[in-house]
């Protein structure tokens, strides 16, 4: 190897793996998303975040981010905002193939499907990138064999941040593997609040005024049947909680199962 290259790989921590950037996807102006190679000892479930980020001025500068990929793929990937002045984002949203990044070696998080109870229906409700965690939950068979229906609601401001759409609805129903165990069992409800939409309204409001329930074909949210997963903003997070709670739902967490699951979407600078 030249001396350049050589000189241009960073001293990566113990704690994290340092993997090397295989392709960016610039969705917006203010979103992005990069797949990187995977060490093969690390081992993640679905649903799971955990730390990545680069080396800057020789120390690690690193964010939790929800794990894109399913635990089944060789890759890793990853999505995220941009923000102009945002310590890691200003310097992530310019990675390139060949770059290396930091993964952290231990994955954690609470929107594992082992941490609900059984039932019919598993609602995933997102908003923004919120939606990265889901992404690996409905490519691993294992939420289709615990769920009769998942349904994945992303709600975002403008059109252009339905992230992953395309993937969604063509790719994902067209795959060799997943498109026959998804068949008719994943359901993809998109809404927009600021731009004309088919469904133009948050998440919380399509609950509470029924919209949702009529435009799935489904009963009102009811524990003894669904089960919810979300995962958004703070106040995304806490008006689902409060919604979920006066409808008898109870919140579960690692070695306690119960009705519904709740984590932040990290990455805000
Ligand atoms: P809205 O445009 O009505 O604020 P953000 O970028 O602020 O995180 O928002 C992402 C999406 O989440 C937007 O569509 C936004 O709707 C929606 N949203 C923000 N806060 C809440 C909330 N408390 N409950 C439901 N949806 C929300």
């Amino acid at each position: 190897m030249p001396d350049k290259l050589r000189a241009a790989k960073p001293t990566v921590p113990a704690t994290f793996f340092g993997e090397t950037v295989t392709h960016v996807h610039h969705w917006t102006e203010h979103l992005f998303s990069f797949r990187c190679t995977r060490d093969a000892t690390f081992r993640f479930r679905a649903g799971e975040f955990t730390m990545i980020g680069l080396m800057v001025e020789g120390k690690p500068l690193v964010r939790a981010y929800s794990v894109v990929s399913a635990p089944w793929q060789e890759e890793l990937e990853f999505l995220s905002i941009k923000v102009q002045n945002g310590p890691l984002t200003s310097r992530l949203q310019h990675i390139k193939p060949s770059d290396t990044v930091l993964i952290g070696r231990k994955p954690v998080g609470t929107l594992a499907l082992d941490n609900l109870a059984p039932a019919e229906n598993l609602y995933l409700i997102a908003t923004g990138t919120g939606i990265a965690p889901f992404l690996s939950l409905i490519r691993e068979p294992e939420t289709y064999d615990r769920f009769q229906r998942v349904i994945l609601c992303h709600t975002v401001r403008q059109v252009a941040e339905l992230a992953y759409r395309d993937f969604i609805t063509n790719e994902l129903p067209a795959d060799e593997q997943l498109g026959e165990l998804i068949a008719g069992k994943l359901i993809y409800h998109p809404s927009v609040t600021r731009e004309a939409f088919p469904t133009q309204a948050r998440i919380t409001t399509q609950i509470e005024a029924g919209t949702l329930g009529k435009a799935l074909g489904l009963p009102p949210l009811d524990p003894a049947r669904d089960r919810v997963m979300i995962c958004g903003s703070e106040a995304l997070n806490a008006d689902m909680k409060a919604l979920l709670e006066i409808r008898g739902f109870t919140e579960g967490a690692n070695n306690r199962p119960a009705s519904y699951v709740i984590e932040k979407a990290f990455v805000t600078k």
